[in-house]
């Protein structure tokens, strides 16, 4: 890991360790700080989850840019992982489907996320949810363990995204597969904006070309891919003037630039080659 990764990896932690104690309208409503107020971002992106089977309020930070555990096909009895699993929004949902039968991992690298977390599935008396504290470049997850992974709006925070798929093939069985909501861009996003660090934790400085990102899964051996969901999200002006001069800001609305939350689907096929094996 270069220092910049180890930086910015260290900034995403900063980030959510406040985020962790603070509720949803919290988070909604406030600035954090510094001018950032890049929470605000996150509510742009926003699904609506209370709808839901299986939501718990009291695990709804409003930080997911989409519903992957809608599009996941999660059945009972399943092994379900979520990436990057905060207080466990997503994984209560996961649960509903799964059962008491299945087991569903969250795997978080903020200890404020990971407690709080624990807390809420203490809580609802889940004995079959567990949070794990770990990066998910390394998923503390032994191989061909999970039928299926999820993950909501994590994937853009992390330097490094080949690592993470490549982890997702290995954790998943063969057969297996992924449901992940998540940033991409369409179009070159400002410099202003990708040196923006507050931007970055912020889910949109991280982010990636939509093609370059499905071509990472596809690299990594996945089949079967797809994008289930896609949105254009809007940031408004009051946002975006943060950290664009007016000059900047007049080229970004007349560009094709976008950004958007796509939910995307990939299946581990049932036989592959291991490195080597097909030398
Ligand atoms: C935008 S929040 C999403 C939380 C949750 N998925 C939800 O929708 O409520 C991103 C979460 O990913 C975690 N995270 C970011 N980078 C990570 C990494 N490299 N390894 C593990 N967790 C990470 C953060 O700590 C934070 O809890």
């Amino acid at each position: 890991m270069t220092n910049t990764d180890e930086k910015l990896k260290n900034l995403v932690k900063e980030k959510y360790s406040q985020i962790a104690l603070q509720d949803k309208e919290t988070n909604m409503s406030s600035c954090c700080g510094a001018g950032g107020c890049s929470t605000e971002v996150y509510n742009i992106m926003s699904d609506d989850y209370t709808k839901l089977e299986g939501y718990y309020e009291g695990a709804d930070l409003g930080l997911g840019c989409g519903l992957p555990t809608e599009f996941a096909k999660i059945k009972e009895g399943d092994t379900v992982i979520d990436l990057g699993s905060g207080a466990g929004n997503d994984c209560f949902v996961a649960r509903k489907f799964t059962g008491a039968s299945g087991k569903v991992i969250g795997i978080d690298f903020t200890p404020a996320m990971i407690e709080r977390a624990r807390l809420n599935a203490e809580t609802l008396g889940y004995n079959n949810v567990e949070f794990r504290q770990g990066d998910i470049e390394q998923i503390p997850v032994v191989s061909n363990k999970a039928n299926v992974v999820v993950s909501n709006c994590v994937l853009n925070l992390v330097p490094n995204k080949a690592h993470v798929i490549k982890e997702i093939f290995r954790v998943l069985k063969p057969g297996g597969h992924f449901s992940i909501s998540d940033v991409v861009l369409e179009g070159e996003l400002p410099v202003e904006l990708q040196q923006a660090a507050e931007m970055y934790a912020g889910c949109v400085a991280g982010a990636i070309q939509k093609q370059a990102y499905l071509n990472l899964i596809k690299e990594a051996g996945f089949k079967n891919i797809l994008v289930q969901k896609e949105k254009k999200i809007v940031v408004p002006e009051d946002i975006l003037k943060n950290y664009l001069n007016e000059e900047a800001l007049a080229k970004y609305n007349n560009s094709e630039l976008g950004i958007f939350s796509i939910t995307v689907y990939a299946e581990k096929p049932e036989s592959f080659c291991e490195p080597g094996c097909c030398d």
